[in-house]
C-alpha cells in the first residue's frame, strides 16, 4: 500500500470512526486488510477504497477489520473492587445502570454484571447493564454471551459455577454465559464520535475503557463530550489505565488514577 493511499484509507476510518491510523500502523492495516482484497479479487488497496467508498457494507466491514477488540473478563481488576467496596454498598434504592461504552465481545459488560448480582440483587435492588461498540461483529458475538474456554480462567471460580454454563456438540471448547445474566446484559451498536441516542438513557456508572487510546486528543474530547452527557450527576467513569483525561474535560473529578466523579470538586 503506498502512502498515499494508506492517507485515504486513514481519512475514512477517521471520518466513520474517529480511529486515528498513524503511518505506523500501515503494516498492521495492510495485514489486516489484505483477506477483504483477496475476498473481492481486487489488485489493490486503490481499488479497495472505492469499494469502501461506494458500499456501506464493504465500510462497515472495513471499519469491524480495523477495530482493535482485545478484551478480557475482569480486565483491571482494582476496578471491580474499586465497584463492590466503595460504589454498590452505598446504593439504597431505585434501579442501577452501568454502560460498557467500548464493550468489544461483553467480557466487561458480563463481569460488571456478574459484581453487580452478587452485590445487588440479595437487596432487591434492580440493575441493568448495557453495552455498545462501534464494530457490529462483535456485538453479535457479544449478545450471543459465547466465549472461548481459554477466557473462563479469567472469572473467579464462583462466578464462573454459577453464571457460566460449558458448551457441548457444536459449542464444545467455549462456554454460554446463562440466560438470567444475559437477560440483564444487552448490546447494540453505537458509534461514540456520534451523539448518543437518547434512547440508551443516563448512566449511573460508565466504564470508557482500552478505547480512548485510538484517538486523538480532539477526537478524545468529542468522545468525552458526548459519553459525560449521559452520566448522571455524581456518577462515576472509570478509564483504562494507560488513558489520561484531565487535560481534556473539566465535567468530571479524579478520585483515584482512572476513576473519576461527575461533577467539579467540591
Ligand atoms: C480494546 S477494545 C476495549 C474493550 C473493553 N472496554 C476492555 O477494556 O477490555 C476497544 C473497543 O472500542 C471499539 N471502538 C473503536 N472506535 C469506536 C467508536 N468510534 N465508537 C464505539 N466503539 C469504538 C472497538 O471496536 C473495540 O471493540
Amino acid at each position: 500500500m503506498t502512502s498515499h493511499t494508506f492517507e485515504k484509507l486513514a481519512a475514512l476510518v477517521k471520518t466513520h470512526s474517529g480511529i486515528h491510523l498513524t503511518e505506523a500502523k500501515r503494516q498492521l492495516v495492510v495485514g489486516r486488510l489484505a483477506k477483504r482484497l483477496r475476498h473481492h479479487n481486487l489488485e489493490n488497496f486503490d481499488r479497495y477504497y472505492e469499494v469502501c467508498t461506494s458500499s456501506p457494507d464493504e465500510l462497515q466491514i472495513m471499519i469491524n477489520t480495523i477495530t482493535t477488540n482485545e478484551t478480557s473478563f475482569f480486565r483491571e481488576q482494582h476496578h471491580f473492587t474499586y465497584m463492590r467496596t466503595h460504589i454498590l454498598p452505598h446504593i439504597k434504592t431505585g434501579h442501577l445502570r452501568v454502560w460498557s461504552a467500548a464493550a468489544s465481545i461483553g467480557a466487561e459488560a458480563y463481569s460488571i454484571a456478574m459484581v453487580l448480582d452478587e452485590i445487588l440483587t440479595p437487596h432487591a435492588i434492580t440493575w441493568e447493564v448495557i453495552g455498545t461498540d462501534i464494530n457490529t461483529d462483535v456485538v453479535d458475538q457479544a449478545n450471543e454471551g459465547l466465549f472461548p474456554m481459554r477466557f473462563a480462567e479469567q472469572i473467579p471460580l464462583e462466578y464462573l459455577k454459577a453464571y457460566c454454563l460449558q458448551g457441548v456438540d457444536t459449542h464444545e471448547g467455549e462456554f454460554i454465559i446463562d440466560d438470567y445474566l444475559r437477560s440483564k446484559v444487552h448490546f447494540e451498536v453505537a458509534n461514540l464520535m456520534e451523539p448518543i441516542p437518547n434512547d440508551l438513557g443516563r448512566f449511573d456508572i460508565i466504564f470508557l475503557r482500552n478505547m480512548l487510546i485510538y484517538f486523538d486528543n480532539p477526537a478524545k474530547e468529542h468522545i468525552l463530550k458526548n459519553v459525560l452527557k449521559t452520566l448522571k450527576p455524581n456518577g462515576m467513569l472509570f478509564i483504562g489505565h494507560a488513558e489520561s483525561i484531565g487535560h481534556l474535560t473539566d465535567e468530571v473529578t479524579q478520585i483515584k488514577p482512572t476513576i473519576y466523579r461527575k461533577g467539579a470538586r467540591s
